[in-house]
């Protein structure tokens, strides 16, 4: 009697640890599947840009612990870059840019927009080859990269509080992307590239109908009212980026264009046709912007210099205003034929 009390006993604490073990196993399993842990699919950028700025990337979210604070920092240096580092911020060991430009005026919705050169996952991409130099670049250089020639101004020092911020942010941009750091939207836009030259008669028209509104009759753009940084930013002139920048290659420029530009149109809904883009990017590009010293050094290998870069020297014998305004595909068909390279910019 005993005996058969104690077995049964035995019997139901067994089958009650095998009932439990069950029911934490499925709670497990449930968790990992409701926390994404089997999901090797990194988010992309098309899932997590949906509004404005997704809450993934909205900096209010943040509290106010000390690596917030410099990501936040990050940010608004990103935003209002002029107040902090413009020619009239106040302090003059701190002027780095020589315009009033901020990177948000080009890396769009504070370096989150599809096809406005985003910059998730752009931490992931870096150290790179760099073809303008020729070597392996790291993301310091790579922001000084823009900081002479999209901010007409100088090299910000490596160690320096504002290169840091400017790395923190990056890298907070880019913590959900996959490593390779290759995301959906990144850089710009592909147009089919007219083959023929730009119409700068045509680009002067869309430039009235589309552009002058916001950017002004003399492409010279619209401050707010701090008057440190451009509700509309100019497109030309001395605080315009300068005649090295990427904004100046034609291609670039109507890809940014394309789908960015009347400002609120996205790739899914583009206002303007690629021949449009194109001739009215060749328009702006035209007029006078601030001179970058030694571009003559740029692309040290002149095979890999961009076709629409707008000035030499080149590894061809096609004249610069072709260079400038196109028809490129006959370029584009020379690097081919002569060094088997495929060109798309
Ligand atoms: C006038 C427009 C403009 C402004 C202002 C600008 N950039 Fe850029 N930026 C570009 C363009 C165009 C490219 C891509 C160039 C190319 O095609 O190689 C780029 C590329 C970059 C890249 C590399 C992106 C990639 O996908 O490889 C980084 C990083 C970057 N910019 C950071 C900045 C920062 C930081 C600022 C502000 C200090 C800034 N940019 C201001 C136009 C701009
Ligand atoms: C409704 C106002 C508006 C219109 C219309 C507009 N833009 Fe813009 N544009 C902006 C704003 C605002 C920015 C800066 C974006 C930001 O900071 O969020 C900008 C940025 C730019 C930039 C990059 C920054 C710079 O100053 O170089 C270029 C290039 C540009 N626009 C070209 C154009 C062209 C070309 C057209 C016409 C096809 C156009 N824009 C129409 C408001 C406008």
């Amino acid at each position: 009697m005993k005996d058969e009390t104690s077995l049964l006993i035995k019997k139901l604490i067994r089958q009650v640890t095998v009932c439990c073990s069950l029911i934490i196993l499925v709670t497990l399993v449930t968790l990992l599947f409701y926390f994404d842990a089997f999901s090797k699919e990194p988010i992309s950028l098309v899932e997590i840009t949906l509004g404005p700025v997704a809450s993934e990337y909205d900096i209010i979210l943040l509290d106010d612990t000390k690596e917030n604070l410099d990501i936040k920092f990050g940010h608004e240096l990103f935003i209002n870059t002029p107040k902090y580092i413009g020619p009239d911020n106040g302090n003059p060991n701190k002027v780095y840019s020589g315009n009033r430009l901020a990177c948000n005026n080009c890396h769009l919705q504070a370096g989150t927009k599809l096809f406005s050169a985003p910059l998730v996952g752009i931490i992931n991409r870096f150290p790179q080859f760099r073809g303008r130099e020729n070597k392996i670049g790291t993301i310091e250089e790579r922001i000084n990269g823009c900081m002479e020639r999209s901010m007409n101004g100088k090299a910000i020092p490596p160690n320096g509080k504002e290169m840091k911020a400017f790395v923190k942010y990056l890298t907070w941009l880019s913590r959900f992307a996959p490593e390779d750091g290759k995301v959906a939207g990144q850089g710009f836009m592909k147009i089919e590239i007219p083959d023929r030259a730009v119409n700068l008669k045509k680009g002067k028209q869309i430039f009235e109908t589309n552009c002058m509104v916001c950017h002004g009759s003399s492409g010279q753009g619209l401050k707010i009212s701090d008057n440190f940084t451009y509700q509309y930013p100019p497109l030309w002139g001395n605080d315009s980026y300068n005649n090295g920048a990427g904004m100046t290659r034609v291609i670039t420029s109507a890809q940014f264009i394309k789908a960015n530009m009347p400002f609120g149109t996205t790739y899914e809904a583009p206002v303007l046709s690629d021949e449009e883009a194109y001739d009215v990017a060749g328009y702006i590009n035209q007029h006078k912007r601030p001179t970058k010293p030694e571009r003559e050094l740029d692309f040290p290998n002149l095979k890999r210099k961009p076709v629409s870069t707008p000035y030499p020297p080149y590894a061809d014998s096609f004249s610069i205003e072709q260079h400038q305004l196109g028809p490129f595909q006959a370029i584009m068909d020379y690097y081919k034929q002569e060094y088997n390279i495929v060109k798309t910019k």
